[in-house]
This record gives structure tokens, C-alpha cells and sequence, in this order.
């Protein structure tokens, strides 16, 4: 019997040890991970860089509170706002607690309560992430909402004209939609969002969350598209493996996250810190995102030459590192059956296969996987028929 909650349906493999794209089971077996624990092990397991760095602080201290100076927060949050192209940063210890400081900073800063969010968006399992989460199962069982979220179609852009009004406080997007199934946003539609919210005083939050430090080839995917968002919120890869998260502004919300108006015992811990900015420092490099980019562009032409011709692939989307492969089989089964031949990869939405590779996974990687992905979705094919 187990003392978890079941809240996850677990795999049936236990890990042992991981370094880059592998990971070795108890038994050990070895995984070609290509879900980089969700997308957080951007730099694969266990990067040099960024042991090193934890085990240099765990030499010096791990936690004092934020009623200290800390030097490595700031040097951190530089990181953050010059890859962001923006000012201040607000560090907690989680996706959902970013998002839920991005909602608490809108709405003070505004004065206003409305925020506006998409169909099979996903912002995380707080109260108020949830509520911005425009999927219902998300919501199932636990009552009512907040309800000043307003949820609209995705890449919509009347539908959002018709939403927007001077009550609204923010928009709240993600560039690809990653829980929700690798929808990426239009260069249209994401520019006439910001133009809208300027419009109406609106602020544009992006969630970036899963698709930021260089997840998509750039440090932040609304970089592709030319945007200037008023707030950014990054998680999962910015502490390769450590709990981390953190909220990114313009200067102009300074006073709005003045003293004693938000607060983390956690939040900007040490040890995260070091990481983070270890993480960072390789991440936010032109040599290494080119790479990224190129990598991406590899595997971009190699999943379309072996998996567009199968009949059970529906269609790829991809924007840099984040892919997504939309299927008519049964996912839960094919996805077994990967890790049967050694593939890790993610479910997401209804049926699309998800994958998060490493950044740093190899052309010789990036192949094995393309080629499982083929055999597999070919013989599954054919029994499923
Ligand atoms: C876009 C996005 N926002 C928020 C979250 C929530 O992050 P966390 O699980 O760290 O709370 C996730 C997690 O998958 C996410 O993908």
C-alpha cells in the first residue's frame, strides 16, 4: 500500500540514476528521457554547471529568509529581466505560485478584478491558477471559482475583442499551450493581443512557465513574436531540477509589490538560487540558443520524414524543443509502450504525445527517438486496426 495520494497515475518505472538524456531504472534499464521531468531538466540531468554550483552554496548556507541581503538573488533576478528585457523580479518556489503573484500584481496594479484567459490553457493547481485554467477538468469537484476569469478561444481574436472591456486587468496567455497540447499562438494574434491590452490599459501576463528558458530555441518564446509584455512568469526549467519560480515585471509595478504586500518564506531559497543562475548562464548564451534552434529545425525534419507518413499521426506542431503529435491511438497504451522500448515522452491535452527533450540531447538522441516514435506508432498502428 502507498501513504501517497493517488492524485498521479504513476509509470511502472522507478529511476535509480540520470545523467543528460538518460535515465537508468532499478532494474536497470535504460530511458531515452525525452520528458526532461516535464520540462525542467532543460541541460539534461544533473549538468555539471549547476551541480557544481548547489554544491558550493549547500557549503555555505541554505536558507536564511528574505529579511537578509542576498546577493545571489540579485544577481539571479539581473539574469532574469535582461533575458526578459525587463525590470524586477518577485522569486517563489513554483509555477503556480508565479502565476498566482502575476494575478495578485495585475490586479492591484490596475485597480481592476477581470482577467482573461483561453480554452485548454493551463496555469497551475492554486486556487486562483486553477481558476485562470480554462479546462474544466482542472475545476472538477472543488466548487466555485474565482470569477473574475473570463475564458476564450485560443488564437481568437474577435472573441477577445469582444471580452475586452476597461474593467479587464489582464490577459493571461501562454505562447504554446504545453498541458493543453502544444498549440502555438499566431504572430497575429499574439501582436494584436498586446496592441488590445495597451488599448484598454490592459496588462499582458505570459505564462512561461513551461515554454521559457530556452525551451523554444529563444530565452523566452514570446520572443519569437515581438511582444512586450508588461509580466512574465517562468518555473519549471529555470532551476534544472530545483524548486523555483519567479515573477517578472516592468519597472512601472514597483510600487505595487511594495514592502509587506507579497511574501514567500521560500521563495529566491538559496540553494535554487545558485541553481538557477548556473542554469541561466549557460541557457542565455547566443551560441547556445542558436544550437537549440538548429537542433530544433533537426528534429523538426526528421519527425516529419518518419512520422507524417503514418496514417495514425494527425498532424505535428512543434516550436522549438516543444513538440507535440497529434494521434488517433490510444495514448495511455502508446506511451507504455514507448517506455517498453526505452522512450520516455508526455501526454497532453486529449491526444496529443508530448515531448520535452533536453536541450542538450544529441543528433545520435534525437535519431533513437524519431525511429522508436516510427516503428512503434507503425506496429501499434496496424494492432489498433
Ligand atoms: C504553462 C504552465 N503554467 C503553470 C504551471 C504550473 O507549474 P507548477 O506545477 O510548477 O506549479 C505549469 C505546469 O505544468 C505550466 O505548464
Amino acid at each position: 500500500m502507498s501513504y501517497l495520494f493517488p492524485t498521479y497515475s504513476r509509470w511502472e518505472v522507478e529511476p535509480e540514476s540520470a545523467e543528460g538524456s538518460i535515465l537508468i531504472d532499478k532494474d536497470g534499464k535504460r530511458y531515452l528521457d525525452f520528458t526532461s521531468g516535464i520540462g525542467v531538466c532543460n541541460l539534461g540531468h544533473r549538468p555539471p554547471a549547476v551541480q557544481e554550483a548547489i554544491s558550493t552554496q549547500l557549503n555555505k548556507f541554505w536558507h536564511v529568509s528574505n529579511l537578509f541581503i542576498q546577493e545571489q538573488q540579485e544577481i539571479a533576478a539581473k539574469h532574469l529581466s535582461q533575458a526578459a528585457g525587463m525590470d524586477l523580479v518577485f522569486f517563489a518556489n513554483s509555477g503556480a505560485e508565479a502565476n498566482e503573484a502575476a494575478i495578485k500584481l495585475a490586479r492591484k496594479a490596475t485597480g481592476r478584478q477581470k482577467i482573461i484567459t483561453f480554452h485548454q490553457s493551463f496555469h497551475g493547481r492554486t486556487f486562483a491558477t486553477m481558476a485562470a485554467t480554462g479546462q474544466e477538468k482542472i475545476k472538477e469537484g472543488y466548487g466555485s471559482m474565482l470569477e473574475t476569469f473570463k475564458y476564450i478561444p485560443f488564437n481568437d481574436f474577435s472573441a477577445l475583442k469582444g471580452e475586452m472591456d476597461e474593467k479587464t486587468a489582464a490577459v493571461m496567455l501562454e505562447i504554446v499551450q504545453g498541458e493543453g497540447g502544444i498549440h502555438i499562438g499566431t504572430q497575429e494574434f499574439l501582436k494584436k493581443t498586446e496592441q488590445l491590452c495597451k488599448e484598454y490599459g490592459a496588462l499582458l501576463i505570459i505564462d512561461e512557465i513551461q515554454t521559457g528558458i530556452g525551451r523554444t530555441g529563444k530565452a523566452f518564446a514570446f520572443q519569437h513574436f515581438n511582444l512586450d509584455p508588461d509580466i512574465v512568469t517562468s518555473a519549471k526549467g529555470l532551476g534544472s531540477g530545483l524548486p523555483i519560480g519567479a515573477v517578472i515585471g516592468k519597472k512601472k509595478l514597483e510600487k505595487t509589490f511594495g514592502p509587506g504586500s507579497h511574501g514567500s518564506t521560500f521563495g529566491g531559497n538559496p540553494i535554487s538560487i545558485s541553481a538557477a543562475i548556473a542554469t541561466m548562464e549557460t541557457i542565455f548564451q547566443e551560441e547556445f540558443l542558436k544550437d537549440v534552434q538548429e537542433k530544433s529545425v533537426y528534429l523538426s525534419n526528421k519527425l516529419t520524414e518518419l512520422l507524417e507518413p503514418i496514417p495514425a499521426v494527425k498532424e505535428i506542431r512543434q516550436l522549438g524543443m516543444m513538440i507535440g503529435i497529434e494521434t488517433d491511438v490510444n495514448l495511455p497504451s502508446l506511451l507504455k509502450e514507448l517506455r517498453e522500448k526505452g522512450l520516455l515522452a508526455l501526454p497532453a491535452g486529449e491526444n496529443v504525445l508530448r515531448m520535452l527533450p533536453p536541450l542538450t540531447a544529441t543528433a545520435t538522441e534525437i535519431n533513437e527517438a524519431a525511429e522508436t516514435l516510427k516503428s512503434t506508432l507503425l506496429e501499434y498502428s496496424k494492432s489498433a486496426v
